[in-house]
């Protein structure tokens, strides 16, 4: 069953999205509006809250997770993640913020603390350092991650586009369902 409680504690998702059945995804966890959770993706809402906002997608094999609230953090790492991102491939995403139209590339981990702005490109294989800002229009790629260059028209109209893409997928797997 992909959507499990923890505790009393069960996910809310809007009705628009679509979440594969061999997703896992526990406790607090918030999907917005035609937001899109691929085969695999396990998605921890336990020791803090998860929030996908709108037309997100979150592809095959991608963990999610959160760090619990401690004296010295005392609100802990939730990990909230904006709106129309694309989140590659088989990423980490733990206790960050992502704003929105971000694209993480394939394989990318994103650690606690982190702050994606918007309109970021993150390259495949990238690490994110705790903590570390990235600055809204530039490209990242590395490990850790490098400001490379500020992001070319095309890629800036890609990171809305492919959320469009996956909005149309996810219709078009909603659609086998019914
Ligand atoms: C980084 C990226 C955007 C390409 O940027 P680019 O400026 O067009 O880069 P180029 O292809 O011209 O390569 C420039 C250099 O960066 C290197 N490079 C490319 N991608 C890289 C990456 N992810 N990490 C490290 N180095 C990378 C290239 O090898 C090349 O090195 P060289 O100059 O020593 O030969 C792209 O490779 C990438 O990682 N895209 C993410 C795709 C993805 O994961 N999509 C999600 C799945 S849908």
């Amino acid at each position: 069953m992909a959507l499990r409680n923890y505790k009393d504690i069960k996910p809310n998702i809007d009705k628009s999205c679509y979440i594969d059945e061999s997703a896992v995804i526990v406790g607090e966890v918030e999907c917005a509006e035609d937001a899109s959770i691929w085969p695999l993706v396990a998605a921890r809402g336990d020791v803090n809250f998860i929030k996908i906002g709108a037309r997100t997608n979150i592809q095959d094999g991608t963990v999610l997770h959160v760090t619990r609230v401690s004296a010295a953090n005392p609100e802990g790492y939730p990990l909230v993640i904006g709106e129309d991102v694309t989140v590659g491939h088989k990423c980490m995403l733990h206790g960050c913020t992502l704003g929105d139209r971000i694209l993480v590339g394939m394989g990318a981990i994103i650690m606690d603390g982190a702050i994606v702005e918007n309109d970021v490109f993150i390259g495949a294989g990238s690490l994110v350092p705790p903590n570390k800002t990235l600055v809204s229009g530039y490209l990242y790629v590395g490990n850790p991650v490098k400001q490379v260059r500020l992001l070319k028209e095309s890629e800036s109209a890609f990171l809305t586009q492919s959320a469009i893409n996956y909005v149309k997928l996810k219709n078009e797997y909603l659609a086998e369902l019914n």
